[in-house]
């Protein structure tokens, strides 16, 4: 619905601008009534897109260009008798309309800045004066005149282009100085704690140590290249760690050539900060050569992940990840446990499955209990289809669902960075699990009573976690008394970065390291609104915290309660999510599309009471 809207917003101005162009000064009465059509056709798209899906989706873009794109028609209608005034607001109409379609195909911010507010009112003010200027003295008297136009054009262009688009956005792992207090009390704690001390439990409790040794290696990659991947032991998919509810795991990382540095980050396991592996918050990178050891104890069950933290996009894109398996102390596991990650984006973007413990056995004998961890390492959302069975969702991100129904002719779809484990019961014929993307066809599991095709069909279902389950009593819902309330708006930027025009992704307009930091007090009751007004998917995860999704485009969750480390907002959805702040820190809250992070789309949750040594900052 929400591109629709973009769609034919830029369709119809762009409609308005051809008319104004081809028609320039010929038209008469036909011209007129045709651009009067397509005014009206836009605010009637805008009208409706606001009764359907909010007006903080177009505030900016309908408030802002509307006085623009209208203007052209105001200005005809004073001296409309005089035929030179006539054609200089033609051409500035002609302006008027491209530079529209320019700023809504690139969006103008929810949070528009000066340079936003002269682009829509100053520069066509400017613009008119000076084609009246040019009109009245020279244009009579110069030959070439369409060329010299032409040119102060481009000039003004490329003069505005670079100051309004001008950003930068940091890859480094620094962070932010200015703050968002959530609308709650700005505390002052005199005495905040170093998070390196906020560390997991002794060497002396360890029950399950794990050496890991990041390396590149040359291996064949799933489409039968070969290629120079970097990696944990020199496994794809890592080396899994599975381990059982009350385990103390000890990892020892060792960075063998890995030249910008390592770390691990355990996805979606809430460690105490100082084991979380962001660079210049919780520790420095890993250095080639050098070691560095994590201990957490496992106390959540589930299926997480963990990956280098460092340049995420660059080396979970090359391999440095591995699946974390938590499994609970006395519950039986089901028979056939299978873990598969996507794998990310330089291994293989077709959305190719990797096995994470082994491969599918040949044949499984009907009545067995089925459970797939599925992962996506990738940087984009991937659609998996379990065909030929009726299957339950019985985790998401690690959370077990209370009372999951059967699912059938439904695909799932997997946020970057998120998890969902489905069961299943083995029929008697082939059950089939493959990524949309990947026509190699993904996994078969065939029964030992027949062996059958297993279809490719693709259902056009999705799964839905906002009313999947049965709802049980949460201690945690709207009616819920918040000491903070966050949004976080999603929006495009076309701008300069590392000097290159890039598209760039921002938060609440800024870029990080602009962003101002969340902060909080240990305690509180958050809630955090996320709202995408932009193109693209935003898996957003949080470090440390699990996040309950309380409401999906203004509607409460139904179900089960969808507790998540990484939602994916689509074009234009709204989410309410609430975190309990238990887990004193400095936590990054990013987009897990890895791209999308390192072009500004992170920032940071942090506690009133810490402090990181690495940026020598602390909040007052
Ligand atoms: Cu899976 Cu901050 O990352
Ligand atoms: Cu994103």
């Amino acid at each position: 619905m929400y591109m629709m809207f973009f769609g034919s917003s830029v369709l119809l101005l762009v409609g308005m601008a051809v008319i104004w162009s081809i028609l320039p000064f010929r038209g008469g009465r036909l011209l007129m009534l045709g651009n009067i059509l397509f005014l009206l056709a836009w605010f009637a798209v805008a009208v409706v897109a606001s009764l359907s899906i909010g007006w903080e989706f177009i505030r900016q873009i309908f408030g802002m260009l509307a006085p623009m794109v209208a203007s052209p028609f105001i200005l005809l209608a004073i001296f409309r008798k005089r035929e030179w005034w006539n054609r200089l607001v033609k051409r500035y109409a002609i302006f008027v309309a491209w530079f529209a379609v320019f700023m809504i195909a690139f969006q103008i911010p929810a949070f528009p800045d000066g340079w936003t507010y002269f682009a829509c009112f100053g520069l066509p003010i400017l613009i008119f004066f000076l084609l009246y200027v040019w009109s009245r003295w020279f244009a009579d008297r110069f030959r070439m005149r369409w060329i010299v136009s032409g040119m102060i054009f481009v000039i003004v262009g490329f003069v505005f282009g670079s100051l309004v688009f001008n950003a930068t956005a940091m890859q480094a792992n620094g962070y932010e100085s200015s703050m968002d207090w959530g609308g709650g009390k700005i505390t002052n704690v005199k005495k905040p704690v170093d998070v390196t001390t906020l560390t997991g439990p002794d060497a002396a409790d360890v029950t399950k140590r794990y050496h890991f040794t990041a390396a590149k290696k040359g291996i064949e990659v799933p489409d039968g290249t070969k290629k120079e991947l970097w990696l944990f032991n020199g496994e794809l998919t890592g080396p899994a760690i599975r381990v059982t509810q009350g385990d103390v795991v000890e990892v020892t990382l060792t960075n063998k050539d890995i030249a910008d540095g390592v770390t691990i980050h355990w996805h979606g396991y809430d460690v105490p900060i100082a084991e979380d592996g962001v660079p210049d918050i919780s520790q420095k990178a890993v250095a080639v050569g050098e070691s560095y050891t994590y201990r957490f104890k496992a106390d959540t069950v589930g299926t997480f992940w963990y990956h280098s933290h460092n340049q995420s996009s660059e080396q979970v894109g090359h391999g440095l990840f591995g699946s974390l398996v938590v499994e609970p102390k006395t519950q039986a596991k089901e028979e056939l446990e299978m873990v598969g990650f996507v794998a990310p984006k330089y291994i293989d973007a077709t959305g190719v499955l990797l096995s994470g413990n082994g491969t599918v056995p040949k044949k499984i004998k009907p009545g067995t209990n089925v459970r797939i961890r599925l992962g996506n390492a990738h940087n984009k959302p991937q659609k998996l289809f379990l065909n030929g069975t009726v299957f339950q969702v019985a985790a998401i991100d690690g959370n077990a669902i209370h009372k999951p129904t059967d699912l059938k002719d439904t695909y799932l779809q997997i946020p970057a960075g998120g998890r969902i484990d489905v069961t299943f019961m083995m029929p008697n014929h082939a059950v089939r699990l493959f990524d949309a993307k990947d026509e190699r066809g993904g996994w078969v599991f065939q029964s030992t009573t027949a062996t059958t095709k297993a279809s490719m069909e693709v259902p056009d279902e999705v799964f839905k976690p906002e009313e999947y389950g049965e709802q049980q009593a949460s201690k945690l819902d709207l009616s819920t008394g918040f000491d903070r309330e966050f949004e976080m708006v999603f929006d495009n930027k076309l701008a300069f970065f590392d000097g290159m025009v890039h598209h760039l992704w921002t938060i609440n307009g800024e870029l990080y390291p602009n962003t101002p930091m969340l902060m909080v007090s240990e305690g509180d009751i958050v809630k955090t609104t996320f709202v995408n007004r932009s193109y693209s998917h935003h898996p957003m995860h949080l470090h440390g915290h699990k996040m309950l999704v309380l409401t999906r485009n203004g509607v409460a969750t139904t179900g089960s309660q969808w507790w998540t480390d990484t939602l994916n907002v689509k074009p234009g959805e709204t989410y309410e999510v609430a975190f309990k702040a238990d887990n004193p820190g400095i936590w990054m809250d990013h987009c897990h599309n890895l791209d999308h992070a390192t072009n500004g789309m992170m920032m940071h949750l942090q506690y009133d009471n810490v402090y990181t040594p690495f940026s020598g900052h602390t909040h007052e």
